[in-house]
């Protein structure tokens, strides 16, 4: 994939885009750039003509520019169409197939794969029309890059930023890898998982599921073959990954050993819960004293099952730690018999259970390695390559 078409809508990280032209120029890749007509009031078509060193196309029906790269030979010519940064109007526009200006329609022409950078006020992400839209979109087969948490051009603390551009070359570099997981079976967990005190209540954590998602996601477009365990999450369903809902840790065990036989990698990302209450109430427990008291019993270990199994598969655990990342991680990959541990801080601020990027740091038998931090999908396709490098030297 060496031939980016970069849409450009009107935001104001519309200035970030020439930053990313730029880098995409030193790495190699060709770029064309088009532009809506907002986005010509954040920045000028002549700074992305003279970062590219192509003519810049603004206009859908415009005589010259038809003449030179027609809409449908723009949207032939593209190895990927990376829209960036992409408004809530642009998405609004895209998921309904509104095609009423040159970037819109060349959505509709593109055959290649198209991924999208949104940059928003975090009120006008978080809409849930934007959600829908996006939703909609994804369904459709278009990767989201970011958007990113922090503070916003408008003053706002939120989602909604753009990625930096460093962080979406790190991503279509990743798009390029070779169908290195042909052929393979994965089994991955994902998400928290409930544990029921009563009809209402439950226990249960901070797991988004976001990292698991990214790893069934990766996987499958690196050419696995995927079946997805997930508790409860706020995430769209994954193309193409067959995914077996459930809640508690008991049923997340159950789905696991149901689906075991023939895997040839299983990755626990779940963060299951270690401990389920004894009895599940049959009724609303009512409020006592100044004090009440659960009765707690351990959880089956479903990843340690796993590695125990006689034909078992590459077993890969997660270690979300607080403290003592080093030690707690290696005493999980011996205690568990794991082939390989990954693990993270979760007490900090950026990183983590419910953040966009994450770090890790891998354990095996004799060797680690440190993954930066990065974001989830991008993470997930280093992880999986290292998953597989491991493998074959054993
Ligand atoms: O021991 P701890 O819960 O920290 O271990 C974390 C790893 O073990 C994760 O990979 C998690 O998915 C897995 N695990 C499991 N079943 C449990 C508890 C943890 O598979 N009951």
């Amino acid at each position: 994939m060496k031939r980016v078409l970069l849409g450009v809508s009107g935001g104001i990280s519309a200035y970030k885009s020439a930053e990313l032209v730029s880098l995409l120029i030193k790495h190699d890749y060709e770029v064309r750039v088009v532009m809506t007509t907002a986005a010509m009031q954040f920045i000028a078509p002549l700074t992305f003509q003279a970062l590219s060193g192509n003519p810049v196309a603004t206009q859908l029906l415009d005589e010259n520019q038809e003449n030179s790269m027609g809409h449908i030979n723009l949207a032939r010519w593209a190895d990927v169409f990376l829209i960036a940064p992409a408004t809530a109007n642009c998405i609004a526009k895209l998921s309904h197939g509104i095609a009423d200006d040159l970037l819109s329609t060349l959505y509709l022409a593109a055959e290649c794969p198209v991924y999208i950078a949104p940059a928003m006020n975090q009120a006008m992400w978080h809409k849930s029309i934007t959600q829908e839209n996006s939703r909609r979109l994804r369904q459709q087969g278009v990767g989201f890059i970011g958007p990113e948490a922090g503070r916003q051009a408008c003053g706002d603390i939120g989602l909604g930023r753009m990625s930096e551009p460093a962080a979406i070359l790190q991503f279509l570099e990743a798009q390029q890898l070779p169908s290195i997981l042909h052929a393979k079976k994965l089994l991955i967990t994902a998400g928290p998982t409930r544990e029921a005190l009563d009809p209402v209540r439950y226990i249960s954590n901070k797991s988004s599921g976001k990292m698991g998602y990214a790893l069934a996601e990766q996987a499958q477009k690196l050419g696995a073959e995927v079946t997805l365990i997930s508790g409860p999450v706020h995430l769209p369903k994954l193309n193409n990954v067959k995914t077996i809902f459930v809640e508690s840790a008991e049923q997340m065990y159950q789905a696991v050993m149901q689906e075991i036989t023939g895997q040839d990698i299983m990755i626990a990302a779940a963060a299951v819960a270690d401990y389920t209450p004894k009895k599940i109430a049959s009724d609303k427990i009512k409020k006592q004293g100044s004090t009440i008291q659960l009765d707690l019993e351990k959880t089956q270990d479903i990843v340690a099952s796993v590695a125990n199994l006689t034909d078992k598969p590459f077993t890969v655990g997660f270690a979300a730690e607080t403290q003592d990342l080093k030690q707690y991680a290696l005493g999980k990959l011996q205690r568990k018999k794991l082939d390989m541990i990954a693990a993270n801080w979760v007490a900090k601020a950026e990183g983590g259970f419910d953040a966009e990027q994450n770090a890790l740091h891998v354990f095996w038998n004799g060797g680690e390695k440190q993954l930066e931090m990065m974001h989830k999908q991008v993470l997930a396709k280093q992880l999986l390559t290292l998953i597989v490098e491991r493998i074959k030297l054993l």
